[in-house]
């Protein structure tokens, strides 16, 4: 029996974990579940699976939480705040984290997860991306089993030699990292700027949180991708190649000195990467069905186009740079889609406030939680002061 927290549990990402854990009633037991704001959806997930905490991070919904527990869910204690996701992600009777809240906001829980040593199934990339070698160092501190949950990682890291280790890359040559190419793939370049929200948010094969959708149509996210690789995979960015392929059933592939070239292949569905990360070493019903092979038919692939997307080639350079310019990078990103989502800037005005907040950005190296937090801040702020400008 693994006991398991999930953080996020209301997003995409914790339904599918929800979903596989339901149908391996006999291994998975939920420990905890937490959301930022949507309490009626996280009453009716402790209804079902009976959680010992139920967390809520906007803790001015604490009251309005216990309320709606009191009396179907008299078990299920009630915590909230960044105390209570911290409290649920590191207590000892948890085995496992899904570490899947979005942006920034699961930096802490996730670290504290990694660093009390648990299996940290890691959704929210942000966290790595924007604090890398902190994230790295506690999860080698804390003895934590780091197993990636994106697809595309989530497939690499099942096309790697399962001894692979920074100081034994048994014969890897490099990775190639796939990526849709999202809704704006091949729309032409003057309709970007006029693109709505909606638009952004409608991924032509994957049903995500509305954060990574728009993230997936600047194709940042195969940028915050490639950071996350670099860091998982103790690779170089040069040593990884972003290729489209627009089918999204090759989920990301691994090029050995010998020429072979091994990939996984799935349905889009992120219930199998999440189902592989659960019972990993062990394979598990994920509930996707069978990919039919013969109706895809074909696999098509390019590389992408840096002109269409400004965001991929400024995470490329941030990852060059390295040191704080992934966490400005990031940070940017993520004041710029809400404003995108908002309505309050276009859609090619994301890569804009990025690409000036890095220029801005002075580069250091960021080996304390401080640090990183104040780099994120100041670039929040940076980016803000850019949004009345431009709108
Ligand atoms: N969706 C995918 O297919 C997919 C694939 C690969 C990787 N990922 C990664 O997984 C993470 C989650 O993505 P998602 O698509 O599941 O996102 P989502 O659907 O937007 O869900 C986000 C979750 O985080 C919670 N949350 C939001 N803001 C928070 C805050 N300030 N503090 C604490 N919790 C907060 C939300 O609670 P409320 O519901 O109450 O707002 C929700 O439970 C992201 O890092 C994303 O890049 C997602």
């Amino acid at each position: 029996m693994q006991t398991l927290t999930i953080l996020g549990a209301t997003g995409s990402i914790g339904l599918s974990t929800l979903d596989v854990a339901a149908r391996h009633p006999e291994r998975y037991v939920i420990f905890a579940l937490t959301c930022h704001s949507k309490i009626v959806e996280l009453a009716e997930q402790c209804r079902k699976f009976n959680p010992r905490y139920a967390v809520v991070s906007d803790s001015s919904k604490f009251e309005e939480l216990k309320q709606l527990l009191s009396i179907d869910c008299p078990n299920t204690e009630v915590l909230s705040g960044a105390d209570g996701l911290s409290c649920v992600a590191s207590r000892a009777e948890v085995d496992t984290v899904m570490a899947a809240i979005v942006g920034a906001a699961g930096l802490l829980p996730t670290l504290e997860a990694a660093q009390a040593g648990k299996r940290v199934l890691l959704a929210n990339k942000e966290a790595l991306v924007m604090a890398g070698p902190l994230f790295m160092r506690a999860v080698k501190e804390g003895g934590a089993t780091l197993l990636p949950i994106d697809s595309e990682h989530n497939a690499i890291f099942q096309c790697l030699p399962s001894d692979y280790g920074i100081e034994n890359r048994g014969g890897v040559r490099k990775i190639l990292l796939t990526a849709s190419g999202g809704p704006f793939r091949t729309i032409a370049l003057d309709a970007l700027s006029s693109v709505t929200p909606k638009q952004a948010c409608a991924h032509p094969n994957w049903d995500m949180g509305q954060k990574i959708s728009v993230d997936s149509a600047t194709m940042m996210n195969k940028g915050l991708e490639l950071i996350e690789a670099c860091w998982l995979f103790g690779v170089t960015p040069d040593e990884v190649e972003v290729v489209i392929h627009p089918q999204s059933i090759i989920h990301s592939m691994v090029e050995y000195i010998d020429g072979s070239v091994l990939a996984q292949l799935g349905k889009p569905d992120m219930r199998t990467p999440i189902a592989h990360a659960m019972a990993w070493p062990e394979r598990i019903d994920s509930g996707v069905s069978s990919l039919d092979i013969v109706s895809a038919a074909r696999l098509d692939f390019e590389a992408p186009n840096l002109e269409r997307f400004p965001c991929l080639a400024l995470a490329m350079r941030a990852a060059e740079i390295g040191g704080s310019a992934p966490t400005a990078l990031n940070a940017a990103n993520e004041v710029a889609v809400d404003a995108f989502l908002r309505g309050q800037i276009g859609f090619t005005q994301i890569a804009e406030i990025v690409s000036t907040v890095l220029n801005q950005a002075e580069n250091t190296e960021l080996s304390t939680l401080e640090a990183v937090q104040l780099c994120d801040q100041q670039a929040r702020e940076q980016a803000r002061d850019l949004i009345p400008a431009i709108a």
